[in-house]
């Protein structure tokens, strides 16, 4: 048994409950039947095993505890927002709602907040439940969590996969919330892997370029938004904590870092401060990896030295370990990228755009489907090209395929009829080159990667039905019964379609 010194609880006077409690969370997923407990599971294998299998299955969360050979309270989440209810659940939108209307309403949530984040800066407070334990210095023991070996070729046990890291900006003073997996290294340091252009890898190289060390939070274990908020491309410049409060309709509580100065969240289940300086390098992976692959490999990765460990009582560590889809994150990552895909075709101009879907078979990157209703000669080519060069697209996307507005783009069958007889492979696909990619890419060849040639190409597919064709009128008309034809006979013959 690993000691564990239990800090006395801290009274924290809060003119209302905290939004971004992670039990609340839990009882309300309990409450709605999105929640099984799971006793006795092995942090070796057995946990990520069964957390794969729930996956697949876009089940329920699963709350883990009773882990041989720790605390008995110590416990892990997973399969957090696997579904419409969870998710939903999360972003505060808890009508039964299917994943395209879900998404919708995601987008239409996230818009509306934009202009309101002003009205949610973060909240200092001098205390917070994540305070119950306080460890710092030599009495520093990450091995105290059961951080679990999720995949079977991992290099070792990953505490953070539904993590957030918190960076400040020395130049403007921008917080960045951003998730980016970290395995446990030793009692006091963990290893990171933040891919280029990502916000976390901009902010500590100025720190770097400076001859100075990037100070971090990272928040192994909080209330599900945040891992939502850090996991999703949120444009440069905007405050990911404003539109967590936002979202929340409540401004985040965070305590000031005793070690760092930055923000923790106050209801966080753990959190620790550390430091990240340039060329304090590990062996990091390999990790089972969101492509389904263990393409990163096993390579040197920056070191983050930990100065202090939060905890509260009985501490929940969330876990959203990536694997050959479907995976623990991938629906959310999907409904979410299209979200903000869709929403920066709306910014880029881009009219009549009807629906985006980011394949969650396709890694949730990979693969953008984007439906229009064409409107000009180029219209759709337009469309596909922003929809893999905007911000919440470009990263290692592979394929950019348009259709037409009758065409569901969540639904592969649509899109594969659409793609099988609307385009011409002759003359409707187009290949952007140099595009943004990184180690994870399993089509980079090892040897590509050691020369940082971090750059793919791309197919844009046009699979709407030709522009001149449309307006010439010549493209044979759709065989199927008209909608109005097919509701009354649903009417009549209802007894029959039950
Ligand atoms: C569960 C999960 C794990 C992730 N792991 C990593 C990672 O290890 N490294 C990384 O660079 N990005 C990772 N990502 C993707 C980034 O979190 C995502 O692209 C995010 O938008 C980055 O934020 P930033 O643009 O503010 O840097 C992960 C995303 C999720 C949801």
């Amino acid at each position: 048994m690993v000691a564990h010194t239990s800090g006395s609880p801290v009274k924290v006077a809060r003119a209302t409950p905290s939004a971004f409690d992670f039990r609340v969370w839990i009882e309300k997923a309990r409450a709605i039947g999105q929640l099984r407990e799971v006793e006795n599971a092995d942090p070796h294998l057995e946990l990520g095993a069964i957390t794969e299998l729930n996956a697949k299955r876009r089940g329920p969360a699963l709350l883990f505890g009773g882990f041989p050979g720790y605390h008995p309270g110590f416990r892990v989440l997973t399969g957090a927002m696997l579904n419409v209810r969870t998710l939903g659940l999360t972003m505060g939108i808890e009508e039964n709602l299917d994943t395209m209307a879900l998404t919708g309403r995601i987008g239409e949530k996230l818009r509306l907040i934009e202009s309101k984040t002003a009205d949610y800066p973060i909240e200092y407070v001098g205390d917070g439940p994540v305070m119950e334990n306080k460890v710092a210095a030599e009495d520093i023991d990450l091995t105290i969590f059961p951080a679990p070996m999720w995949h079977e070729l991992d290099g070792g046990p990953y505490i953070g996969t539904g993590c957030v890291h918190i960076h400040k900006d020395p130049e403007t003073g921008w917080t960045n919330v951003g998730t980016y997996r970290v395995q446990r290294q030793s009692k006091n340091t963990v290893g990171t892997f933040i891919s280029g252009g990502h916000h976390g890898n901009i902010i500590r190289q100025k720190y770097w370029d400076k001859n100075e060390p990037c100070p971090v939070v990272i928040v192994f274990g909080s209330h599900p938004l945040f891992l939502v908020m850090g996991g999703s491309e949120v444009p440069t410049g905007v405050d990911e904590f404003a539109w967590i409060g936002a979202i929340a309709g409540q401004r985040v509580p965070v305590i000031r870092g005793p070690i760092t100065g930055l923000p923790i969240p106050a209801d966080a289940e753990i959190a620790i401060e550390g430091f990240s300086s340039q060329g304090d390098l590990q062996e990091e992976g390999p990790f089972g990896e969101f492509t389904g692959y263990y393409a990163g490999g096993r390579k040197p990765e920056t070191l983050v030295r930990v100065k202090a460990v939060y905890y509260r009582n009985d501490p929940i560590l969330l876990g959203a370990p990536p694997c050959r889809p479907l995976h623990d994150y991938s629906y959310f990552a999907s409904v979410l990228r299209s979200a903000l895909v869709k929403e920066s075709l709306r910014k880029a101009g881009i009219p009549g755009v009807k629906g985006v879907w980011v394949s969650e078979a396709g890694g949730n990157r990979l693969w953008v489907v984007t439906s229009i209703q064409q409107q000009y000669a180029g219209h759709a080519a337009q469309a596909a090209n922003v929809a893999v060069q905007c911000r919440a697209g470009a990263l290692m996307n592979r394929y950019s395929i348009v259709v037409d507005d009758d065409i569901d783009p969540s639904n592969s069958d649509d899109v594969i009829w659409a793609l099988s007889t609307r385009s011409d492979p002759a003359t409707d696909i187009d290949i952007l080159r140099q595009c943004w990619s990184n180690p994870l890419d399993p089509m980079i060849p090892p040897a590509e990667k050691d020369r940082k040639r971090l750059w793919n190409s791309r197919a844009i597919i046009n699979a709407c039905r030709p522009w001149d064709r449309v307006q010439a009128k010549d493209f044979p008309p759709v065989a199927e019964a008209t909608p109005t034809l097919l509701e009354a006979t649903k009417k009549k013959w209802a007894w029959l379609f039950k």
